[in-house]
Formats: structure tokens, C-alpha cells, sequence
């Protein structure tokens, strides 16, 4: 019984076999879906077809790629190797099959599914905005096992080909065109029409230029590799992200032989799938499955949104809205409030939108107002005014006999107590907290903020807004600091002390970009600015046991507001931090990184003892996309558990030694 795959013959003789996986709105090549594909081939190859064409029945694409949740499960190198080496022959059955074979994409192509289309001898694809096709395995901390670094190399040539695994990033339809890894990039309308004439007409296979084939000469590999690996170093620390290094290793060694370049990716994927690394990246690719899962427990859909307070957050915000499709308008105190907020969105377009006409229909989105004429027609109010509870509550005043029945009533307060906020409205139980992080077109994280008192339904449709503006939505506990801050500010305080204990700046942030924090705690306050950290170390700690250094409070007094003022902890010049070196053994102290850290995730546990989130997964996701803890530690409450698995390992070793060799089987040899 064929529950995924299933085969259609047209009047010309090429069989249509159409990827419809049964129970899932995505198609995903999972053992089970293999499994049915090889049988499918083997009635292909006996049938003969005039060709054949391989396309999705799912409206959103192609196919998402391998199995994620089932690499999750591995553990074993080999049994990680048996699966690879199953899709290789799998995918070189398709590879060799007399007819010609032609993949045809629309929408999500990614990672085995991109691999499956590189075993096809064409590819079409749609040039809607909605197609991306790439191999994004590194941020999993893989690369591609299907057979993706040896066919995407012999058909795109090495270094583009090198670029798309080595960024993970993914290509539209007509930059995939372009570089050669589609040989057509067509409307829609022509995707049936374009895969059906490469059928029957069968064009010669696309092949790299000579120029694009030198890199892959055996006397350039390792200088190019080398070149690479510098390249690659400026992104990611080998000891924290093998998986980039691995690739070049890989490719270094055996590109041009194919056979070998087969076995290697064989091996060599299946050690990285089973290292902690990418067992913790996996993690974090499923936490944030976890999170999008939150904003689609309501179907609401918002088409206009009403944006009060034109400042950092707020402007931003607007901007964002009108970003992804949404119709915005922003209200201020007067206009010319708002005159660098319409600047900085007018930049975020060009930089994000590229095309002159997109970015003249986003600005046309996005309407100032000071009057607030949108009250009454918006689907969402945010309001991002001053940081003050009278003038919050002021504005609700007036907003909630104009709002919309159903239109959701939003804070992007970063610290009242949304109990306090909603005191004076009518209908204390429409408020809604939904806090943007810092820079909004950056941080992927909104906590979702519900009082005690705040209807759940109302959570629910915040969530779904969040979700349907691209960001990850996470449910929390209205509580000083939330979660995110609250976890974060500690870290912060610890650092600034240490200074305070004469430890440089730069060695303070290196322990802790060693530890794989994207940037240090000194240089991420200065970012956030010392004001803001102030105002919400002052707010903590009237209910928390915080201790605000004096040298912050003193530091605002004196104006030296951080990067946004030229002076913080650092002096700035043109936006960039002036660090002096750290030098060898200088007041660097073995512990420094875990004073820091440990302040985290102390902070963590009690988040999670007072339910300010539901579970410690979803702590995990919120810190990780909030704060940007090393993702490849998998998140705080999964680095604890880890650490103390580390250590009870390291124990059972030394006893291990002294007694007999038995006990190493407890911890797996
Ligand atoms: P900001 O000071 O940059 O902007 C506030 C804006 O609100 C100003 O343009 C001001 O003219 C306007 N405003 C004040 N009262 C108003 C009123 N009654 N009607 C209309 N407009 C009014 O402040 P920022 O940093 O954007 O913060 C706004 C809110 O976002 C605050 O609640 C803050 O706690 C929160 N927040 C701030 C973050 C940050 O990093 N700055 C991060 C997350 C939340």
C-alpha cells in the first residue's frame, strides 16, 4: 500500500510521481517515506517510462528536507551510517534510471529534499517569493549525507556550491537559476508546462564552467581549503561549530573522486550527527518547532495594526509590521517624533526588500497618525509609549472606548506588571503583553505576557499575531523581568561587578563569547544601553534579591549611556566598540565564564520553580532566541542536566579505574 508516494502516467508516457506524505501538512523524507520511494523506483525502472517527474501534492513546497525529529533519536555513529548509506543508493537509483528524470519545486526545498532534486538530471522551479531551495544542514550541525556535497559540486561547480552548504542559506527560484542549481524558474502557472517539456525535449544536463570546475583541481584544494576555513573562522569557533570545518575537510580531501567523496559523506555525517553538537542544535531546530506551535493554537489574523509611541521599540516595531504585509499606521506626540522612525524603516526595506517598487508598497504601508484615526479600524494596538505606569494607563483610557470589539489591546512593556497596567481599564482582562526585543528585526523572540486576570484566548490570538509576523511567540508569567530579562540581568550585574574587581572588559566578554555567548555581557549592555539595564535592574530588584552596581547608576548620571552615546564601558567609534587586546594571563580569572553563566542559570531554575514558563523546553527556546545563549549547548535547563551527566560520568571514570573495567559500561565504554 503506497501511503506517501503515488504515480500517474500521461499521455506522452512519463510517469508524474507525486510526494503527498499521509498525517503531515509538510512533506519530510523519513525512513518510512525512503522506504516507499525505493519500492516506487523499483516499479518505475520495470515500467520504462518515456520519464519521470517527481513534484509535491503539499501546498507548502517540495520537501523540508531529512527527518529532523528522528536524527534526535540517534545515538549511534553507525546506526547513523547504515541510514545514510540507505538513502545513497536510494537516490543513485534515481540517479541511473534511462529515462530522463526531472524535480519540480515550489515552495520549501531544503536539505534531502534539495539532495533528492540533485539526483534528478533537471530541475524546474517556481519564481514566486514563496520558493527557496537550499541545504541548510550546518545549522544542525551536519552537513548534507544524502549525497548533496558530491552532486551539487559536479553541477553548480565547487565554490558556489561550497558557499550554499557552507551558509546554509537558501536560494530563490531565480538565484538558483542563476548559479545553475535549477535549470528553469518559472510563474506557476508554467511549473507543469516547463517540467513536462524538459521531459520530452531533454536539453543537455546543466554543467559548470571550466573556470567554476578549477577549484576542485588537486593542486588548489588546499589552498582553497584554506582560504575557506579563514573565511568560515569569522563566523563560527571550530571548537563550538565543527560542522563547517568538517565539510571543508571533506571536501579538501576528496572532491573530483566520487566515489570516495560517497563514503566519506557517509562517515563523516554520521559522526557529527551523533555529537552533542548537533544533537544540541537539533534540539533547538525542534524548541523552535515548539515555539511557532504556540501561535497556532488561534486562527486569528490581523490585517491593520496600530502602533502608539514612534521611539526605538515602537517605531521599529511598525516598521516590521508593514514589513511582513501588514497595514500600519503610527501614532506619536507630535510629528516630528516620528521622522526617524519613518527613516529608519524607509532603511530597513531598501535593506531587506532590495526591489525600489516592494519597498515604495511597504512605506506605502505604513502611515504616520498622529491623530490615531487607526484606533478604531486596527485588528492590533501596540502600545511602546515612555516606561511609566500613569501615562500607560492615561492612554488606555482613551484607546478602549475606540478600540475595535475584537482587536487585540497590546503592552510592549518591559518590566510593569501587566496586573498594574490593566487595573483601569474597563475590561482589565484584554490587555495583552507583547514584548519585542532589541534590535525588533533581529531578535526573533516575543514573550507573550499574561496577567493572572488576562483572558487565555486573548494569549492565544497575541501568539498567533506574533507567529504571523515571524516571530516566535513564547507564553509567559507576568513577572518582574518576564523571563528573558530576568535570566539575562543577573549575567549583566555579575559582569559588571567583576569589572568592579578590576577584570578588563574585553577579557569578561571574550570568557564569555568563548563560551559561545554571541557577544560579551559588557559590550551587550553597552548595546542594550546602561539606561534601559538600569531601569530594569532597579525594577528587579524591588522584588529580587538584585544588587544594581553603583558604577552603573553613576555611569547614566554622567551620560555615558553606551553604544548609542559614543561612551559606555567601551568608547565607540563609528558603532564599533574600542576594545583593548586581552592580554595572556592578565586579572583573567579560570572561573570567569561560569561566575557569569551560573548566575543564568540560577536564574533559570527559580523562573522555572514559579512557572513563569510552562516547562523547561520551552525556558530553553525563550533564552536561546532571546538572550542568544550558545544554541549548541541546547539551551540552560538542558546545559544543567548536561553538566551533571558530565561530571557523574567523570566520577563513575575515576571509581571506574580503581575497580574493575565493568564499570565502564555504564557510561558506554
Ligand atoms: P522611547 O523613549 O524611544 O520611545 C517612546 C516614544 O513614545 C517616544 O517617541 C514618545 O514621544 C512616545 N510617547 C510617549 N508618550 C506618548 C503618548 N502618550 N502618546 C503617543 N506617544 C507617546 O522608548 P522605547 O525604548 O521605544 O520604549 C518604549 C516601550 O518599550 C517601553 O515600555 C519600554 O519599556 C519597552 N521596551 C523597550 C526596549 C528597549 O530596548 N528600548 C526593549 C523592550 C521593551
Amino acid at each position: 500500500m503506497n501511503k506517501h508516494w503515488r504515480t500517474e502516467q500521461d499521455q506522452d508516457g512519463i510517469i508524474w510521481l507525486h510526494f503527498d506524505q499521509a498525517d503531515s501538512s509538510t512533506n519530510v523524507l523519513t525512513i518510512e517515506a525512503l522506504g516507499e520511494l525505493n519500492a516506487q523506483l523499483g516499479d518505475i525502472e520495470q515500467a520504462n517510462p518515456a520519464g519521470l517527474i517527481i513534484c509535491s501534492d503539499k501546498s507548502s513546497g517540495f520537501i523540508a528536507g531529512a527527518d529532523v525529529k528522528a536524527f534526535s533519536r540517534i545515538t549511534e555513529a553507525e546506526e547513523a551510517k547504515k541510514q545514510i548509506l540507505q538513502a545513497h543508493a536510494i537516490f543513485d537509483r534515481v540517479e541511473k534510471l534511462k529515462c530522463p528524470t526531472v524535480a519540480m519545486i515550489h515552495g520549501f526545498c531544503l536539505g534531502g529534499g534539495t539532495e533528492l532534486a540533485l539526483a534528478c538530471r533537471y530541475r524546474v522551479c517556481c519564481n514566486d517569493p514563496a520558493t527557496r531551495i537550499g541545504l541548510p544542514e550546518v545549522r544542525l550541525g551536519i552537513f548534507p549525507g544524502f549525497g548533496g556535497t558530491v552532486r551539487s559540486t559536479q553541477l553548480i561547480g565547487h565554490l558556489p556550491a561550497l558557499n550554499i552548504m557552507l551558509t546554509g542559506r537558501a536560494l530563490s527560484g531565480s538565484a538558483a537559476r542563476r548559479v545553475g542549481l535549477v535549470d528553469m524558474s518559472v510563474p506557476e502557472r508554467q511549473l507543469k508546462v516547463a517540467a513536462h517539456h524538459l521531459a520530452i525535449t531533454k536539453p543537455k544536463p546543466h554543467q559548470p564552467t571550466w573556470q567554476l570546475q578549477l577549484p576542485g583541481n588537486g593542486l588548489l584544494r588546499p589552498l582553497v581549503g584554506h582560504f575557506l576555513k579563514k573565511q568560515v573562522a569569522k563566523q563560527a569557533n571550530p571548537v563550538h561549530y565543527p560542522a563547517p570545518y568538517a565539510l571543508i575537510k571533506h571536501w579538501t580531501k576528496y572532491a573530483n573522486n566520487r566515489k570516495a567523496m560517497f563514503t566519506s559523506e557517509a562517515e563523516e555525517v554520521a559522526k557529527l550527527i551523533s555529537s552533542d553538537t548537533a544533537q544540541n542544535l537539533i534540539r533547538i531546530f525542534l524548541l523552535q518547532e515548539q515555539l511557532k506551535a504556540q501561535g497556532r493554537k488561534s486562527d486569528f489574523k490581523a490585517k491593520h495594526v496600530h502602533v502608539i509611541g514612534g521611539g526605538i521599540m515602537g517605531g521599529d516595531i511598525a516598521a516590521w509590521c508593514a514589513l511582513q504585509g501588514m497595514q500600519v499606521t503610527l501614532q506619536d506626540r507630535a510629528p516630528e517624533f516620528l521622522s526617524q522612525a519613518m527613516g529608519r524603516a524607509h532603511s530597513l526595506f531598501k535593506k531587506k526588500l532590495k526591489k525600489p517598487l516592494l519597498v515604495r508598497d511597504a512605506l506605502d504601508r505604513i502611515m504616520p497618525d498622529c491623530k490615531a484615526t487607526g484606533v478604531p479600524k486596527a485588528d492590533v494596538v501596540i502600545e511602546a509609549i515612555f516606561e511609566n505606569v500613569e501615562a500607560k494607563q492615561a492612554l488606555y483610557a482613551q484607546l478602549e472606548p475606540r478600540l475595535k470589539k475584537d482587536a487585540l489591546l497590546c503592552t510592549n512593556t518591559s518590566s510593569i506588571p501587566l496586573e498594574v497596567l490593566n487595573k483601569t481599564l474597563k475590561n482589565p482582562a484584554r490587555l495583552v503583553g507583547l514584548h519585542f526585543f532589541n534590535p525588533v528585526a533581529k531578535m526573533q523572540l516575543v514573550e507573550i505576557v499574561s496577567a493572572t486576570n488576562t483572558d487565555k484566548n486573548i494569549a492565544l490570538q497575541a501568539a498567533a499575531f506574533a507567529k504571523q509576523i515571524g516571530r516566535l511567540p513564547l507564553p509567559v508569567k507576568s513577572s518582574p523581568g518576564f523571563l528573558v530579562n530576568r535570566i539575562l540581568m543577573p549575567y549583566l550585574l555579575e559582569a559588571i561587578v567583576l569589572l568592579d574587581n578590576g577584570v578588563s572588559g574585553s577579557a569578561i566578554d571574550q570568557a564569555a563569547t568563548d563560551f559561545g555567548m554571541p557577544m560579551g555581557p559588557i559590550e551587550l549592555a553597552d548595546t542594550v544601553g546602561l539606561d534601559i539595564c538600569l531601569a530594569v535592574a532597579d525594577k528587579l530588584a524591588e522584588s529580587l534579591p538584585v544588587n544594581v552596581p553603583e558604577r552603573l547608576r553613576t555611569m547614566v548620571s554622567e551620560g555615558k549611556l553606551g553604544r548609542k552615546s559614543n561612551q559606555g564601558f567601551y568608547l565607540y567609534t563609528k558603532g564599533k566598540a574600542q576594545k583593548p587586546a586581552v592580554t595572556e594571563g592578565a586579572n583573567v580569572l579560570p572561573d570567569l565564564a561560569d561566575r557569569m553563566i551560573i548566575c543564568m542559570l540560577n536564574e533559570a531554575v527559580a523562573c522555572l520553580r514559579e512557572g513563569i514558563v510552562s516547562d523547561a523546553n520551552l525556558l530553553d527556546a525563550g533564552v536561546v532566541f532571546g538572550t542568544g545563549f550558545a544554541p549548541f549547548r541546547g539551551g540552560p535547563m538542558h546545559y544543567i542536566a548536561h553538566e551533571k551527566r558530565a561530571a557523574m560520568q567523570q566520577r563513575i571514570k575515576t571509581f571506574g579505574a580503581e575497580a574493575d573495567a565493568g564499570w565502564t559500561d555504564i557510561i558506554g565504554g
